[in-house]
């Protein structure tokens, strides 16, 4: 019990699984790290970024805080991003936020739940920006969703305004922001339609994504993100 050794005997046997497949996975793994994505999502436990892309250790750089923020001011993220682009050099970042997000709803409701409230005032930031239009939407759930996806959209232009990411495009790094939103009920991912590559793109494209906000998220796409 107090050594979780059900854990431990997970752990080895999912090396085993590795090892049974790739024999020099670990050793090669332990050379080096040459990640393309850095994921910016949301702490839930449901929602594992490496699983959900397919992809293997060593293939996805990972930051997670709850309910996928990017504040200005946040060294631990910043620091992440910062290793990401300028040392790992990647070439995508992705903000992934997930539909059914109890931070964004504890800050839709505007709840009371202790210290992470402080944090999540950055969510609630996100409400009072987009009040107008979702206070029109009479159905709590689908007020719910869509903060979600306003929150991916605000927190892709915060990751493209900092001095990080206008630095490497200023430098011609190559480097796109997405913003995509993952539905917990079936396993997919969405794109919220916001990819941006460009210091100039960001305006338009923040634009367009926000022009989204008729759509129901029931109807989006379930295709493979763009
Ligand atoms: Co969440």
């Amino acid at each position: 019990m107090r050594i979780l050794s059900h854990l431990f005997r997970q752990n080895q046997e999912w090396a085993g699984n590795i090892r049974a497949q790739d024999p020099e996975f670990f050793q090669k793994l332990s050379c080096q790290q040459s990640p393309h994505y850095l994921w910016i999502g949301c702490s839930d436990s449901r929602v594992p970024a490496n699983q959900i892309v397919g992809l293997l250790p060593g293939e996805l750089f990972v930051h997670r805080n709850v309910a996928n923020v990017v504040a200005h001011t946040d060294l631990n993220c910043l620091s992440t991003m910062q290793y990401a682009v300028d040392v790992l050099k990647v070439k995508h970042i992705i903000v992934c936020g997930h539909y059914g997000c109890g931070g964004v709803r504890a800050a839709l409701r505007d709840d009371r739940l202790g210290l992470v409230d402080n944090w999540l005032r950055h969510v609630r930031d996100v409400y009072q920006k987009h009040e107008g239009q979702l206070t029109a939407i009479g159905e709590e759930t689908q007020r719910w969703d869509r903060l979600c996806e306003l929150n991916v959209i605000e927190q892709v232009l915060n990751v493209c305004q900092t001095t990080i990411v206008r630095d490497s495009w200023q430098r011609g790094q190559e480097l796109a922001v997405h913003g995509w939103i993952y539905r917990v009920q079936d396993g997919l991912l969405r794109d919220v339609n916001i990819c941006i590559t460009q210091p100039h793109e960001t305006g338009t494209a923040y634009r367009a994504a926000l022009s989204g906000e008729q759509r129901p998220a029931s109807r989006l796409s379930n295709g493979p993100p763009a």
